[in-house]
């Protein structure tokens, strides 16, 4: 199994059509379908009332102004009531625009809002081979950048579409009932125009799709260095990372411009052959004026007819290349709702129905894993594990040995190749995903703090709990008393990432939170590793009190740590080499006796 990057697009997606892509998007539209009918009607009444404003011109024009030489009543009474008419469908056409904007609109922003929580939502679903192989300013830049792209086409282009449609047909019936010679000859030279404005409109899809992915690329670069800026000024790497970004601008840049050009090309042959056709056409209409076969009230409204449906075809093709910017970005949307994560749950779990009093039991039985993204290598190999209830068990082992790998299986963030591993006895790929992880407590080995105040990272544990238990569990993890000092108390805001910490600061939040989830299974990873000898002393009471009634894995270098557990094992490229106590493994002077030599020597 080889892992493939999620957001790549395949090559049937590059040659789909337009309008295929862009229907993905109906789950998202059909619960508006209401809305959709209001602006659709809106649109239609509008379009109407365009397209009859010709009509009441050429009326004004021949019957209006050429009898008004007879300065009879009939005539000026039917010059104020076609003026009247007139202002009645510029009354009537605002209305309906209002309105049409007004619904379509809302929709573009209801619907990119729904869109945005699916992803979003989806996204947080993935499992962790998902964000090892994509960059966390690439899903951004789609939530963002590709929304807001489908954003201007459902809030804007469909309807902008719809209506010139209904312009460009209505017009074209109205031009062939005013006259059928100079209608035919117009439509011949305009059908002319629409293969140019294809051809044209496919490169400039394609390219659109690079820009979008031109720009992702460098939110990606802006997001890991905004993420690590100490790193970066501590080996002044300022104007390194600065054009490194601005390179990867000026690609976005670069791309961007091809699609502009395309764009501008496409403008310049629409415009231009459209247009030509018309004056071509009227100058035959201004001939037919002439010699008497035509009157000039015809002409006019001939030409206001054409200009509308010129108009149109110009505004479809502006819309045609908006719609294929869209339909790329609907794609990639689309590409990244339809992942599955290769972990879930069980249609039909299996629940936990132990109560665990005295924590839970965990079985890995021949267990083998490697990474998707490094097939050859196995991180773990036959591992044969039996944990009882309540025990606290260590372990050790040089790094890469392949320690956290195994707190991840057992979280099931991956699953093992071969083998099992099993909870109160049922394996973990059969128990629903959420209960397995409700038993667990983590503190991982990069502790992570959120962007919130001391009371709200610790409650993350558990969201349900009161400010007592949060304090409870913060003196537990001795995190209390540093806590209080802080400028506002459990109410000060830890910074981004916890910037206001100390490292072993942050690691006894990690524990307090972990402590107040009161789990069965306590996975400990490297959990006191930044914490000065008394601290740790006093976290490790506090661990020891809370191991009552749970099952204890700890990770651990400082051999310190891990002298008091029940069993220690130790690790070495992914296989367990040794278990046993701290003092029969000293016995059996193999790979523990040595750590243990080596470190209490730097210690004497
Ligand atoms: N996401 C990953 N993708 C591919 N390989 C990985 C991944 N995470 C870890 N590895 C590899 O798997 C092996 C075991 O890593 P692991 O993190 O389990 O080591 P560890 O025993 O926890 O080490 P340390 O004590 O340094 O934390 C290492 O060789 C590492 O390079
Ligand atoms: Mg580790």
């Amino acid at each position: 199994m080889t892992a493939t990057p999620p957001i790549e697009p395949s090559e049937t997606a590059h040659t789909r059509s337009t309008l295929a892509t862009l229907k993905g998007l109906l789950p998202f539209l059909r619960p508006y379908r209401r809305q959709f009918l209001f602006a659709g009607l809106a649109l239609l009444i509008a379009a109407g009332a365009t397209l009859s404003i010709p009509y009441a011109f050429r009326q004004m024009i021949d019957l209006g102004f050429s009898k008004i030489g007879d300065a009879n009543a009939h005539g000026i009474d039917h010059v104020n009531l076609t003026f009247l008419g007139l202002f009645g469908l510029a009354v009537l056409l605002g209305f309906a625009t209002a309105a049409r904007f007004y619904m379509v609109s809302w929709l573009g922003e209801r619907v990119t809002a729904d869109i945005r929580n699916a992803v979003y939502g989806h996204v947080l679903q993935q499992s962790p081979e998902f964000f090892e192989t994509t960059k966390t300013g690439e899903v951004l830049s789609r939530l963002s950048t590709d929304t807001t792209l489908i954003q201007s086409v459902v809030g804007t282009s469909i309807s902008l579409a719809l209506r010139n449609s209904l312009l460009l047909v209505g017009g074209l019936i109205m031009l062939f009932v005013t006259s059928p010679i100079l209608a035919s000859t117009i439509i011949l030279m305009l059908a002319l125009v629409v293969l140019p404005i294809v051809l044209f409109g496919r490169r400039v899809r394609k390219l659109s799709r690079d820009s979008q992915d031109r720009i992702a690329d460098s939110s990606a670069v802006a997001g890991e260095i905004l993420n690590a800026m100490p790193t970066v000024q501590a080996f002044t790497h300022e104007l390194i990372e600065t054009e490194r970004y601005l390179s990867s601008v000026e690609a976005a840049f670069a791309t961007a411009m091809r699609r502009i050009r395309a764009r501008s090309l496409l403008t310049l042959i629409a415009i231009l052959l459209i247009f030509g056709a018309i004056v071509f056409v009227l100058w035959l209409g201004a001939h037919a004026v002439v010699q008497g076969e035509m009157s000039g009230g015809k002409l006019g409204q001939f030409i206001l007819y054409a200009s509308i449906v010129a108009g149109s075809i110009g505004a479809l093709s502006e819309v045609l290349g908006e719609a294929q910017r869209a339909a790329g970005a609907t794609e990639r949307l689309l590409e990244l709702l339809s992942l599955q994560s290769s972990i879930v749950s069980p249609p039909t779990a299996t629940a936990i129905t132990s109560t665990m009093e005295k924590g839970a039991t965990l079985d890995l039985e021949g267990l083998s894993f490697h990474y998707p993204s490094r097939p050859n290598h196995a991180a773990l190999h036959q591992i044969d594990l039996h944990i009882a209830a309540g025990e606290t068990v260590a372990i050790v082992g040089a790094s890469g040995a392949g320690k956290t790998t195994l707190f991840q299986l057992i979280c099931r963030f991956y699953d093992p190749q071969q083998g099992s591993i099993k909870l109160e006895n049922i394996a973990l790929a059969q128990l629903d995903l959420q209960s397995l992880r409700e038993v667990i407590g983590i503190v991982p080995q990069d502790t992570v703090i959120f962007s919130a105040n001391a009371l709200e990272n610790i409650r993350y544990g558990r969201s349900k709990a009161s400010d007592e238990e949060v304090i409870h569990a913060a003196k537990l993890a001795a995190a209390h008393e540093f806590i209080e000092r802080l400028p506002e108390g459990y109410h000060s805001f830890l910074g981004e990432r916890g910037v206001r910490l100390s490292g072993g600061q942050k690691q006894r939040i990690a524990i307090a939170r972990a402590l107040l989830k009161n789990p069965r299974l306590m996975l400990l990873d490297e959990a006191t590793s930044a914490l000065d000898a008394e601290s740790e002393r006093l976290v490790q009471q506090a661990l020891e009190t809370a191991m009552q009634g749970r099952t204890t894995l700890i990770i651990a270098h400082r051999l310190a740590t891990v002298k008091k557990a029940d069993r220690i094992i130790v690790f070495e490229h992914g296989r367990i080499v040794e278990t046993g106590t701290h003092a029969s493994l000293i016995e059996q002077d193999g790979v523990y006796a040595h750590l243990a030599r080596l470190q209490f020597q730097l210690h004497d």
